[in-house]
């Protein structure tokens, strides 16, 4: 019953077909006319940007497209790209793409207007000014990172991911079109797709967790697990790929009003080290965690279990949370999720520093049932054997 605070930043625009809309909705909802467009190259190739950026030309826009974004964003480019965005005098940032494309968007907003690097305003709360507004447009069913008010960027010469957490890196504007994420091949949406999953449970399970960001968290995971697997090896049906990218959505504005915990922590730790995928990342310690988790709030991670349709009403708590544990691993096995032990970069030498990594995130105290650098080691030793 502790006091808790719910703002919303983001106006949604959601469903098939808006992206097509994107002008009218910035020409309602914002008075920028300098529109700096952050992507990456595999969106300019498939056309996305020409169309967006001759749909804003018509209507009397000026935009310039920056696509130095690679995947698990690096700080230098970020700079970059906050100098690229200043020089052009940009008065509203417009995000195309995956997390990555979004997360790098947020912190070039930052730093555009306080300049420094991305580093300078990690933590919660330490953007010390209003920030160029964000539209941002997602092309996966993944992080939410169109309504959350994080960015997560890798520090490059520490080899860490640092994340800055405020409200005023919050986009405006978010367009949720199911339709951007037909063409996307099987693996990004496996990953991505169990990034949003996480998402949803471990906003559900996180000690930040609070009685709306509980409701959102549950809906999300009603809608993202009985799709995932559909929308992964039948990338046509329109109404997997609805319920995936809506979930996702509805994923992040619930972790991003409560937190994220261990799975996050562990998998920002290989990301940053490994430059291992999110989505990957995540699914490779989230039977692992749960495990751990579970016995610190059994009902909570029952109901998990009851809510996607894995445990019936009449399985105790401790019965829907094996079964939970056990259909998580079998759905990473189901849509190809690579196993920690296959990934050619794991070297078990480094797992002390990846257990003193994932203890210094700041999500670690979040986490449903107290960590230690200790316990962090037996997961990462865990997930290395169960091959
Ligand atoms: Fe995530």
């Amino acid at each position: 019953m502790n006091m808790f605070e719910f703002d919303l930043p983001t106006k949604i625009q959601a469903g098939n077909g808006t992206f097509q809309k994107v002008t009218t909705y910035i020409k309602e909802n914002l008075t920028g006319k300098r529109l700096f467009i952050v992507t990456d190259p595999g969106i300019v190739q498939i056309g996305l940007v020409s169309t967006l950026q001759s749909n804003l030309a018509e209507q009397g826009f000026e935009t310039t497209v920056f696509t130095n974004v690679k995947p698990n964003p690096r700080d230098q480019d970020c700079i970059q790209g906050g100098e690229e965005a200043e020089h052009f005098q940009a008065d509203c940032i417009v995000a195309i793409g995956g997390g990555s494309v979004i997360d790098a968007a947020k912190a070039i907003a930052v730093l555009q207007v306080c300049g420094g690097r991305p580093q300078d305003y990690a933590g919660r709360g330490n953007v010390p000014k209003r920030v160029t507004p964000i539209v941002a447009i997602p092309t996966t069913a993944g992080t939410g990172a169109e309504v959350t008010r994080s960015s997560v960027i890798t520090d490059t010469d520490k080899k860490i991911k640092i994340t800055l957490k405020d409200v005023k890196i919050a986009p405006v504007l978010a367009i949720v079109d199911p339709e951007l994420t037909y063409n996307l091949p099987r693996l990004i949406t496996a990953s991505t797709g169990m990034d949003a999953l996480v998402h949803a449970i471990e906003a559900y399970t996180c000690t930040r967790s609070n009685p709306i960001a509980d409701g959102l968290a549950l809906e999300a995971m009603k809608r993202i697990y009985p799709a995932l697997r559909t929308a992964v090896h039948k990338g046509s049906d329109k109404e997997a790929r609805y319920e995936l990218m809506i979930g996702a959505t509805i994923a992040g504005m619930a972790f991003s009003h409560a937190d994220v915990a261990s799975v996050h922590c562990m998998a920002e730790a290989i990301g940053g080290l490994y430059d291992t995928p999110h989505g990957i990342a995540n699914s490779m310690f989230l039977p692992y965690v749960i495990e751990y988790n579970a016995p610190a709030d059994p009902k909570k991670h029952a109901i998990i279990a009851r809510t996607m349709g894995i445990a019936s009403e009449q399985a105790s708590d401790e019965e829907a949370t094996a079964m939970l544990v056990k259909e998580m691993k079998k759905l990473a096995e189901d849509i190809s999720i690579p196993t920690f032990s296959s990934l050619p970069q794991v070297d078990k030498g480094d797992f002390d520093y990846l257990a003193e990594s994932s203890y210094q995130n700041g999500s670690t105290p979040s986490n449903a049932r107290p960590i230690s650098k200790q316990d962090y080691l037996e997961l990462f030793q865990k997930a290395y054997d169960a091959r």
